[in-house]
């Protein structure tokens, strides 16, 4: 067998430690990831288009939006949570679950770097605290970018430790119009948002 490249180890060490950590991720992260929520949904509105919660963990955004307007999601909005790690879209299905009225929402284990979805499918997108855990997060931008329609919303935080914050803004200067930071001194993450300019 072929040993496994600086990316593979990387990803294999990441699901790794979100398996393991699934089960107590919600009361150890639950407030401080409600507090970037409340930022990236400041300007949000929600209407009848495909969201994609790109490294959604276990569905900490959906239990948020679901507690402030439960008729979201019963509408014909369909809501993608995408993950590496198995066990958090686990704990994430336990939530999907308990709300019977909820027909719109699908999980998909797999890669932000290589997202199952063809060109221009998706009109909303969040990555909350999920992208700095990428090997390249200059791919996955790409992807993002690559599965977005022109005009889809760009909601990102991630995590500012070791980020090198210049080289994303130059990227996504190019690729999102009215890009937005913001950085606060109480959390964690830079938040960066816009819309997405599509070159044909
Ligand atoms: C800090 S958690 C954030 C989860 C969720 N967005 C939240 O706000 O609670 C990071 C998540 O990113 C996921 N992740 C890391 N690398 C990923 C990748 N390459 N593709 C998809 N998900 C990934 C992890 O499995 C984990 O669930």
């Amino acid at each position: 067998m072929k040993p496994l490249n600086k990316d593979s180890e990387k990803k294999k060490n990441i699901i790794a430690k979100y398996n393991s950590t699934s089960s107590f991720y919600d009361d150890r992260y639950r407030i401080i990831q409600n507090s970037k929520f409340k930022l990236l949904l400041k300007n949000f509105k929600f209407d009848n288009k495909i969201i994609l919660d790109a490294g959604c963990g276990t569905g900490l955004l959906f239990e948020f939006v679901l507690r402030y307007n439960q008729r979201i999601f019963n509408r014909k909005l369909k809501y993608i949570g995408l993950d590496i790690s198995w066990k958090m879209l686990k704990q994430f299905l336990h939530k999907i679950n308990k709300v019977t009225s909820i027909k719109h929402v699908d999980l998909i284990l797999g890669d932000i770097e290589n997202l199952p979805f063809r060109e221009d499918k998706i009109c909303r997108i969040f990555a909350v605290t999920s992208l700095q855990n990428l090997h390249d997060i200059e791919k996955g931008l790409r992807e993002l970018i690559r599965v977005g329609q022109q005009g889809t919303s760009f909601n990102l935080s991630i995590l500012r430790k070791n980020l090198n914050l210049d080289n994303i803004y130059s990227y996504l200067k190019l690729e999102i119009a009215d890009l937005n930071l913001t950085r606060l001194e109480t959390v964690e993450d830079v938040i960066i948002q816009g819309n997405l300019l599509k070159k044909n």
